[in-house]
Protein backbone atom coordinates (compact mmCIF):
# COMPACT_ATOMS: atom_id res chain seq x y z
CA UNK A 1 0.00 0.00 0.00
CA UNK A 2 1.47 3.08 -0.98
CA UNK A 3 0.39 6.86 0.16
CA UNK A 4 -1.91 7.06 -3.14
CA UNK A 5 -3.70 4.13 -2.44
CA UNK A 6 -7.04 3.59 0.11
CA UNK A 7 -9.31 0.45 0.47
CA UNK A 8 -11.01 -0.18 -2.67
CA UNK A 9 -9.52 2.44 -4.53
CA UNK A 10 -7.14 1.78 -7.04
CA UNK A 11 -4.87 4.63 -7.45
CA UNK A 12 -5.81 5.31 -11.22
CA UNK A 13 -9.58 6.15 -10.27
CA UNK A 14 -8.29 8.46 -7.65
CA UNK A 15 -6.33 10.47 -10.16
CA UNK A 16 -9.21 10.47 -12.82
CA UNK A 17 -11.62 11.59 -10.19
CA UNK A 18 -9.57 14.41 -8.84
CA UNK A 19 -9.13 15.35 -12.91
CA UNK A 20 -12.91 15.47 -13.41
CA UNK A 21 -13.24 17.25 -9.66
CA UNK A 22 -10.70 20.25 -11.19
CA UNK A 23 -12.55 19.91 -14.75
CA UNK A 24 -15.86 20.93 -13.23
CA UNK A 25 -14.50 23.29 -10.76
CA UNK A 26 -12.97 25.33 -13.57
CA UNK A 27 -16.02 24.88 -15.94
CA UNK A 28 -18.26 25.98 -12.92
CA UNK A 29 -15.95 28.90 -12.42
CA UNK A 30 -15.09 30.43 -15.65
CA UNK A 31 -18.83 30.34 -16.69
CA UNK A 32 -19.61 32.34 -13.09
CA UNK A 33 -17.85 34.65 -14.43
CA UNK A 34 -19.41 35.05 -18.11
CA UNK A 35 -22.85 35.02 -16.63
CA UNK A 36 -21.93 37.88 -13.91
CA UNK A 37 -20.44 39.49 -16.77
CA UNK A 38 -17.56 40.36 -14.98
CA UNK A 39 -14.96 40.40 -17.68
CA UNK A 40 -15.01 43.94 -19.28
CA UNK A 41 -15.88 44.20 -23.14
CA UNK A 42 -15.09 48.02 -23.54
CA UNK A 43 -12.89 49.18 -25.94
CA UNK A 44 -11.82 51.98 -24.06
CA UNK A 45 -10.06 49.41 -21.65
CA UNK A 46 -7.09 47.56 -22.20
CA UNK A 47 -6.69 43.65 -21.72
CA UNK A 48 -5.03 42.64 -18.85
CA UNK A 49 -1.47 41.30 -19.97
CA UNK A 50 -2.11 37.82 -20.02
CA UNK A 51 -5.54 38.08 -21.75
CA UNK A 52 -3.30 40.39 -24.16
CA UNK A 53 -0.25 38.47 -25.00
CA UNK A 54 -2.72 35.03 -25.53
CA UNK A 55 -4.86 36.75 -27.81
CA UNK A 56 -1.64 38.37 -29.84
CA UNK A 57 -0.30 34.69 -29.46
CA UNK A 58 -3.52 32.77 -31.20
CA UNK A 59 -3.78 35.51 -34.11
CA UNK A 60 0.26 35.17 -35.18
CA UNK A 61 0.13 31.50 -34.66
CA UNK A 62 -3.19 31.49 -36.94
CA UNK A 63 -2.03 33.41 -39.71
CA UNK A 64 1.29 32.19 -39.95
CA UNK A 65 -0.32 28.74 -39.84
CA UNK A 66 -2.48 29.33 -42.69
CA UNK A 67 -0.31 31.15 -44.70
CA UNK A 68 1.98 28.16 -45.00
CA UNK A 69 0.71 27.25 -48.20
CA UNK A 70 -0.06 30.60 -50.05
CA UNK A 71 2.05 31.12 -53.19
CA UNK A 72 3.77 34.54 -53.44
CA UNK A 73 3.60 36.07 -57.07
CA UNK A 74 6.89 36.28 -58.65
CA UNK A 75 6.05 40.07 -59.41
CA UNK A 76 5.19 41.79 -56.25
CA UNK A 77 8.20 44.39 -56.93
CA UNK A 78 6.24 45.25 -59.99
CA UNK A 79 5.77 48.84 -59.54
CA UNK A 80 2.36 48.73 -61.80
CA UNK A 81 1.20 46.20 -58.85
CA UNK A 82 2.47 48.91 -55.97
CA UNK A 83 0.66 51.76 -57.82
CA UNK A 84 -2.58 49.95 -58.28
CA UNK A 85 -2.36 49.29 -53.98
CA UNK A 86 -1.52 52.27 -53.06
CA UNK A 87 -4.79 53.58 -54.82
CA UNK A 88 -6.55 50.64 -52.78
CA UNK A 89 -4.78 51.79 -49.81
CA UNK A 90 -6.14 55.04 -49.06
CA UNK A 91 -9.19 54.39 -49.98
CA UNK A 92 -9.75 51.54 -47.90
CA UNK A 93 -7.32 50.90 -45.35
CA UNK A 94 -5.99 53.84 -44.14
CA UNK A 95 -8.89 55.37 -42.23
CA UNK A 96 -7.84 52.44 -39.63
CA UNK A 97 -4.36 52.26 -40.54
CA UNK A 98 -3.08 55.89 -41.41
CA UNK A 99 -0.55 56.76 -43.78
CA UNK A 100 2.66 59.07 -44.18
CA UNK A 101 1.24 62.47 -43.24
CA UNK A 102 -2.11 61.87 -42.39
CA UNK A 103 -3.79 62.68 -38.91
CA UNK A 104 -4.91 60.09 -36.71
CA UNK A 105 -8.50 59.50 -37.66
CA UNK A 106 -11.56 59.22 -35.04
CA UNK A 107 -11.61 55.62 -35.72
CA UNK A 108 -7.86 55.11 -35.45
CA UNK A 109 -7.74 56.23 -31.95
CA UNK A 110 -10.92 54.19 -31.06
CA UNK A 111 -9.91 50.93 -32.12
CA UNK A 112 -9.08 48.07 -29.40
CA UNK A 113 -7.14 45.91 -30.37
CA UNK A 114 -5.17 49.08 -31.80
CA UNK A 115 -4.91 48.64 -35.56
CA UNK A 116 -1.27 48.67 -36.16
CA UNK A 117 0.71 51.82 -38.44
CA UNK A 118 1.33 49.62 -41.32
CA UNK A 119 3.68 52.39 -42.05
CA UNK A 120 5.95 51.22 -39.81
CA UNK A 121 6.98 47.95 -41.25
CA UNK A 122 5.23 44.78 -40.14
CA UNK A 123 7.40 41.75 -38.81
CA UNK A 124 5.20 39.66 -40.91
CA UNK A 125 5.85 37.84 -44.43
CA UNK A 126 3.96 38.89 -47.94
CA UNK A 127 1.80 35.52 -47.15
CA UNK A 128 1.02 36.37 -43.91
CA UNK A 129 -0.27 39.94 -45.02
CA UNK A 130 -2.46 38.55 -48.01
CA UNK A 131 -3.83 35.87 -46.00
CA UNK A 132 -4.79 38.58 -42.82
CA UNK A 133 -5.79 40.79 -45.49
CA UNK A 134 -8.62 38.54 -47.36
CA UNK A 135 -9.70 36.82 -44.24
CA UNK A 136 -9.28 39.40 -41.78
CA UNK A 137 -9.18 39.03 -38.52
CA UNK A 138 -11.85 37.54 -35.47
CA UNK A 139 -12.66 40.18 -32.44
CA UNK A 140 -11.17 42.87 -34.25
CA UNK A 141 -12.23 45.41 -36.67
CA UNK A 142 -10.01 44.11 -39.28
CA UNK A 143 -12.21 43.28 -41.77
CA UNK A 144 -11.92 40.21 -44.83
CA UNK A 145 -11.63 41.95 -47.79
CA UNK A 146 -11.77 38.32 -49.96
CA UNK A 147 -15.56 38.31 -50.10
CA UNK A 148 -15.43 41.82 -52.49
CA UNK A 149 -11.93 41.69 -53.88
CA UNK A 150 -10.20 38.95 -55.93
CA UNK A 151 -6.56 37.73 -55.07
CA UNK A 152 -5.04 40.03 -57.67
CA UNK A 153 -6.02 43.34 -56.25
CA UNK A 154 -5.31 42.12 -52.60
CA UNK A 155 -1.85 41.17 -53.89
CA UNK A 156 -1.34 44.25 -55.42
CA UNK A 157 -2.12 45.70 -51.61
CA UNK A 158 0.85 43.69 -50.41
CA UNK A 159 2.97 45.35 -52.80
CA UNK A 160 2.26 48.31 -51.89
CA UNK A 161 2.74 47.22 -48.02
CA UNK A 162 5.93 46.29 -49.15
CA UNK A 163 6.85 49.73 -50.20
CA UNK A 164 4.69 51.34 -47.79
CA UNK A 165 7.70 51.98 -44.58
CA UNK A 166 9.96 53.84 -47.28
CA UNK A 167 7.55 56.45 -48.19
CA UNK A 168 7.92 60.06 -47.50
CA UNK A 169 4.58 62.00 -47.01
CA UNK A 170 5.30 63.32 -50.38
CA UNK A 171 5.82 60.27 -52.21
CA UNK A 172 2.98 58.92 -50.79
CA UNK A 173 0.87 61.34 -51.49
CA UNK A 174 2.28 61.73 -55.41
CA UNK A 175 1.54 57.62 -55.25
CA UNK A 176 -1.58 57.92 -54.50
CA UNK A 177 -2.70 60.81 -56.82
CA UNK A 178 -1.21 58.86 -59.91
CA UNK A 179 -3.13 55.00 -58.71
CA UNK A 180 -5.83 54.06 -61.38
CA UNK A 181 -8.96 56.13 -60.97
CA UNK A 182 -11.18 54.05 -60.04
CA UNK A 183 -11.39 51.23 -57.83
CA UNK A 184 -14.08 49.83 -59.96
CA UNK A 185 -12.52 50.78 -63.22
CA UNK A 186 -9.87 48.33 -61.82
CA UNK A 187 -12.17 45.79 -60.92
CA UNK A 188 -13.45 45.69 -64.18
CA UNK A 189 -10.10 45.04 -65.92
CA UNK A 190 -9.87 42.17 -67.91
CA UNK A 191 -9.06 39.13 -66.15
CA UNK A 192 -9.80 40.97 -62.64
CA UNK A 193 -13.21 39.29 -62.70
CA UNK A 194 -14.35 36.29 -60.27
CA UNK A 195 -12.26 35.27 -57.26
CA UNK A 196 -10.16 32.58 -57.87
CA UNK A 197 -9.61 31.22 -54.72
CA UNK A 198 -6.42 30.56 -53.34
CA UNK A 199 -5.52 30.53 -49.52
C1 LIG B 1 -12.12 49.22 -39.66
C2 LIG B 1 -10.70 49.28 -39.43
C3 LIG B 1 -9.77 48.55 -40.38
C4 LIG B 1 -9.73 48.65 -41.73
C5 LIG B 1 -10.62 49.47 -42.65
C6 LIG B 1 -8.61 47.83 -42.14
N1 LIG B 1 -8.01 47.25 -41.07
FE1 LIG B 1 -6.34 46.06 -41.07
N2 LIG B 1 -6.48 45.82 -39.07
C7 LIG B 1 -7.39 46.47 -38.26
C8 LIG B 1 -7.13 46.09 -36.89
C9 LIG B 1 -7.89 46.59 -35.68
C10 LIG B 1 -6.03 45.21 -36.90
C11 LIG B 1 -5.36 44.55 -35.70
C12 LIG B 1 -5.99 43.23 -35.41
C13 LIG B 1 -5.34 42.53 -34.23
O1 LIG B 1 -4.47 43.10 -33.57
O2 LIG B 1 -5.70 41.38 -33.99
C14 LIG B 1 -5.66 45.06 -38.29
C15 LIG B 1 -4.61 44.27 -38.75
C16 LIG B 1 -4.12 44.27 -40.02
C17 LIG B 1 -2.92 43.59 -40.45
C18 LIG B 1 -1.95 42.87 -39.55
C19 LIG B 1 -2.16 41.47 -39.24
C20 LIG B 1 -1.08 41.02 -38.26
O3 LIG B 1 -0.81 39.83 -38.28
O4 LIG B 1 -0.51 41.80 -37.50
C21 LIG B 1 -2.76 43.83 -41.79
C22 LIG B 1 -1.66 43.34 -42.71
C23 LIG B 1 -3.86 44.67 -42.18
N3 LIG B 1 -4.68 44.91 -41.10
C24 LIG B 1 -4.03 45.17 -43.46
C25 LIG B 1 -5.12 45.93 -43.85
C26 LIG B 1 -5.33 46.37 -45.21
C27 LIG B 1 -4.40 46.16 -46.37
C28 LIG B 1 -6.51 47.06 -45.20
C29 LIG B 1 -7.23 47.68 -46.39
C30 LIG B 1 -7.59 46.78 -47.43
C31 LIG B 1 -7.03 47.05 -43.84
N4 LIG B 1 -6.15 46.35 -43.07
C32 LIG B 1 -8.21 47.67 -43.46
C33 LIG B 1 -8.39 47.33 -38.65
C34 LIG B 1 -8.69 47.67 -39.95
Amino acid sequence: MNRWSFPGIRRHWLISAIVVLVVIVVVAFASMIISMGAYNVAADEPHSKPVYWLMQAVRNRSIAARARNVVVPSDLGDPKRVSQGAGLYSEMCSGCHLAPGMEKTEISQGLYPRAPELSRGLAISPAEKFWAIKHGIKMSAMPAWGPTHNDTLIWDMVAFLQKLPTLTPAHYKAMVKNAPEEHEEMMNMPGMKGNDHHD
